[in-house]
């Protein structure tokens, strides 16, 4: 698809969080939200261009992307998508550093999971890339903990029997949660950590400082519609497992355990790769956050306008 690098310019949002907190003992530090990527081969490039240009401006110290790295298994057979991904992360490797769960589109394909993990994990061998399999990765007194549950718990996230398991792989997960570190939770979807049964069993998410997520594409609300709702669960997100006007939270920050939780409004929002989802894109906002973290006795955030 020929495209003009002009028309994508005015498709980047990026919304500004500054978030202190007791528990944070570090210098001020910035962390960007780079969650439901969904690549394929048929995005156009120059939004990728767009995107590095926008990190090398913002410096973030870190990058964290929850999941939905990819839209769908045909990348893994596709030899110059994946020298261009790699290549991306090298690049955003050069400003900052980069940590990677996976989400639902990553685990869909049962057939080529296990090349799914291999390729993921080998990203680990890019200097700053760290692919996290439900494990903690430590960092200048900042703990990260890379939570990606089972296909299953997206499919049926109401289903007891898959919040008892989702909540299993929680506590059977290699994570190290230290009371007095600065905890951030990466993980895909925010529905089941609202959820208040799953809440009441996983009492170590009372300790995690930040929760970063993303998965509701903004509930799939138009851009212009965002400054009515914002912060709001509203959303026209329409799935099998989810109605609108649930009590999610579709974007933004909230209190949550003793911090907050960011849901992230997602990089892409139409991602299937055929021409209706790629014209709707081409309309269609790419949202990146970031939050700037400080030191204080009193736990706040505030959005920067
Ligand atoms: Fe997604």
């Amino acid at each position: 698809m020929k495209s003009n690098i002009s028309s994508y310019l005015n498709k980047f949002f990026i919304d500004n969080y500054i978030l202190t907190s007791p528990f944070y003992n570090n210098k001020s530090l910035k962390l960007l939200n780079l969650t439901d990527f969904h690549f394929h081969k048929n995005v156009p490039r120059e939004i990728y261009q767009i995107l590095i240009q926008k990190i090398f401006e913002l410096k973030p110290d870190f990058i964290l992307m929850p999941g939905d790295i990819i839209e769908n298994s045909n990348f893994l057979y596709d030899s110059s998508s994946m020298n261009y991904l790699i290549s991306l992360f090298k690049e955003l490797s050069f400003s900052s550093k980069i940590i990677i769960v996976l989400g639902n589109h990553e685990l869909k394909y049962q057939k080529s999971l296990l090349d799914m993990l291999v390729w993921f994990k080998g990203l680990s061998n890019i200097p700053n890339v760290y692919f996290l399999e439900n494990e903690t990765l430590t960092i200048d007194n900042i703990s990260f903990h890379g939570f990606s549950p089972s296909y299953d718990t997206y499919i049926k996230p109401k289903n007891l029997k898959i919040r008892d398991k989702y909540i299993k792989q929680f506590i059977t997960s290699n994570f190290k949660i230290i009371d007095d570190s600065y905890n951030i939770l990466l993980t895909h979807s925010p529905i089941l950590l609202f959820d208040s049964y799953v809440k009441k069993e996983l009492t170590s998410l009372q300790k995690m400082d930040l929760i970063v997520s993303g998965h509701l594409h903004d509930g799939y609300l138009p851009k212009c519609l965002d400054k009515y709702f914002s912060d709001k669960q509203i959303g026209i997100y329409c799935t099998p497992y989810m109605s609108p006007f649930k009590n999610i939270y579709s974007r933004g920050i909230h209190e949550y355990g003793r911090g907050y939780i960011l849901v992230g409004q997602g990089f892409r929002k139409y991602t299937h790769d055929n021409f209706f989802f790629n014209f709707l894109e081409r309309y269609t906002a790419n949202d990146i956050e970031t939050i700037t973290l400080e030191h204080q006795k009193t736990l706040s955030y505030k959005k920067q306008v």
